[in-house]
């Protein structure tokens, strides 16, 4: 039998990114192995790590090498860990480990963001909400990705007079918040069509009340939802959502955002899973996907070994549904990581005070648990 070969565009990145894409890329073979798919990985540079390695060559300086853009292109999916760090901090510097990022979605036209939110039930006591408010709690984000204040003109001009305190001379800064309407609909269409294969509800996140974007973002949700009636559809006012969130969970299904609005509120809702070091993400557009943590680079515990990788290794599982519809393989790998909570293996970042130090892992040790139970699922 001839397998499948697959190739992956694999961006570690700065801080803990290199270790946790270590323990993805462990992960990846062992799904190869176990249903016989060649997953050939591919190191690019991204943001920091790009940055210095363009300087030291005396190249143009930039977080989004030409070269890793072109790769990002050509393979079959990409795997990126985390960008981003102290180092290169200086929010005056010309180039940042950030832009990368943002310039391998404009460029991979990734307009779609999805976030899971899954509550593992062996972690229900480490989300800072009481366990009775989790019961029930299953929700996706679905967050634009290329447009809206991200991408609008962001402007700064000192000396301005009058910008300055008592009319004096001083700085005024400015970014711009802009929707077209293609660039919503393609958005909000594809939260009704995943609502579909889930509970059938969509909340569609605005401050209508205020922003022109939203007015338009909330009139096309309401064309949209004419073709489909199956799903029970409604507006929600950004504040009230993040209140929500915390206040009753359970109450969303799919929840489809702005670009900004987004990033807010999946940073909010992944403490409901009890740790940021549990929230996967899948890019997608229409090129090449793009599969990354929604944490970041963790710079105060790169290098020490203790990086959660779950969402590194989850991010894995996306692929594995969106890439390459390889649905069971997918499955079988998120049935092994609640195998591994539940056998109550924990990183540092999930375990609290009950937690037996036995049973705190390293980087490295938690991918081997989740590569075991994999093999065992498999097995099965
Ligand atoms: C995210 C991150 C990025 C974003 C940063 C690193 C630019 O916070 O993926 O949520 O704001 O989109
Ligand atoms: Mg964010």
């Amino acid at each position: 039998m001839v397998s499948t070969t697959y190739n992956i565009c694999t961006l570690p990145g700065d801080g803990i990114g290199p270790e946790i894409m270590a323990e993805g890329k462990r992960v990846l073979s062992a799904v190869g192995a176990a249903y016989d798919v060649d997953f050939v990985c591919e190191d690019h540079l991204i943001g920091g790590s790009a940055i210095d390695t363009t300087r030291d060559n005396g190249e143009n300086v930039t977080a989004l090498p030409a070269e890793t853009l072109q790769a990002a292109q050509a393979a079959d999916a990409v795997l990126l860990a985390a960008v981003g760090g102290p180092k290169w901090d200086d929010l005056s510097a010309s180039v940042r480990p950030e832009q990368g990022l943002l310039a391998i979605r404009k460029n991979l036209h990734l307009f779609l963001n999805l976030r899971p939110v899954h509550i593992y039930r062996a972690l229900r006591d480490a989300s800072p909400l009481r366990p009775e408010r989790l019961k029930g709690v299953d929700l996706l984000i679905v967050r634009e990705l290329t447009g809206g204040l991200y991408f609008g003109e962001h402007k700064r001009e000192d000396h301005v007079e009058g910008a300055g305190v008592n009319g004096r001379a001083g700085s005024f800064a400015s970014d711009v918040m802009q929707y077209s309407e293609y660039e919503i609909e393609r958005v909000v269409r594809w939260a009704y069509e995943a609502a579909q294969g889930r509970r059938g509800k969509v909340t569609s996140v605005d401050k209508a009340n205020v922003l022109a974007t939203s007015r338009l973002w909330r009139e096309v949700n309401h064309r949209i939802a004419k073709d489909y009636l199956d799903v029970e559809s409604s507006d929600m006012l950004v504040d009230n959502s993040a209140m929500q969130l915390v206040a009753n969970p359970a109450q969303f299904d799919v929840l489809v955002t702005e670009n900004t609005f987004g990033d807010i509120l999946s940073d909010e809702a992944s403490m409901l899973t009890g740790s940021l070091g549990m929230l996967a993400s899948a890019s997608l557009g229409d090129g090449t996907a793009l599969y990354e943590p929604s944490h970041g680079s963790a710079p105060d515990i790169a290098g020490k070994g203790i990086a959660n990788p779950l969402a590194q290794i989850l991010s894995v599982s996306l692929m594995l549904r969106y890439s390459f519809k390889m649905d069971e393989a997918a499955a079988t790998l998120d049935a092994a990581v609640e195998d591994v909570l539940d056998a109550g293996w924990r990183t540092a970042d999930l375990a609290d005070s009950a937690t037996p130090v036995s049973k705190v892992l390293g980087t490295r040790e938690m991918g081997d648990k989740v590569i075991e139970a994999f093999n065992k699922c498999c097995a099965k």
